[in-house]
């Protein structure tokens, strides 16, 4: 036996919690979280987006950062997909602190241990696809095993959409390019 869900009501796992920072042409940082996006090439990230406060600022900018959501950040990562910059500052709101990235014009918000710089690559609002070039990555010291991204230390998460959750990533279950080996 076996349950078919039409076509919407697919479960694509896992789903990120992608927090895109970006500024208003007036500097005001703003943070928005999304749930559909890739890694669609080396140093490429492809979202795609409804029309928000943050493509309005992105279209100005060109630029954005992209954090990833931790089990330490859920609250105000889940904040900011539900409410809009457009009728609140939510970083002040949030109580998180941002500086300038280094390389773009968008904003690093400092609670986050991982993020991405990016610059709008393209950008289509009939589609809702935005592709940005990573430009840089911060990673904070207390996430790095041997200078590399630890995930058991960054304890990333994903969205559910099966049960509007969002869950941890977790253990080691295999060694990639190497246990299949032991088939060939
Ligand atoms: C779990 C979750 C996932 C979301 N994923 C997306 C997404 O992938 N694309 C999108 O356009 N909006 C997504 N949203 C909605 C936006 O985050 C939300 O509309 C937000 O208020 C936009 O903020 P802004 O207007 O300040 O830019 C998501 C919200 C939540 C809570």
């Amino acid at each position: 036996m076996s349950a078919e869900f039409d076509g919407r009501h697919s479960v694509i796992t896992p789903e990120g919690v992608f927090i895109i920072g970006t500024y208003d042409e007036h500097g005001v940082p703003n943070a928005m979280n999304a749930a559909w996006g890739m890694q669609s090439d080396e140093g490429e990230i492809t979202l795609m987006l409804s029309k928000h406060k943050t493509t309005e600022n992105f279209e100005k900018t060109g630029a954005f950062t992209v954090a990833f959501g931790t089990a330490s950040t859920v609250l105000i990562s889940d904040y900011f997909g539900v409410e809009s910059g457009k009728n609140i500052n939510k970083i002040e709101k949030a109580g998180c602190h941002t500086h300038r990235g280094a390389h773009v014009n968008a904003p690093v918000i400092e609670e986050y241990p991982l993020t991405m710089e990016c610059r709008v690559r393209s950008w289509d609002p009939a589609t809702g696809y935005l592709i940005g070039e990573i430009v840089a990555s911060h990673a904070d010291e207390s996430i790095l095993t041997d200078g590399k991204v630890d995930l058991s230390k960054l304890r990333p998460i994903i969205f559910d959409p099966s049960f509007n959750a969002y869950r941890v990533v977790g253990d080691i279950v295999g060694k990639a390019f190497s246990d299949g080996l032991k088939l060939k």
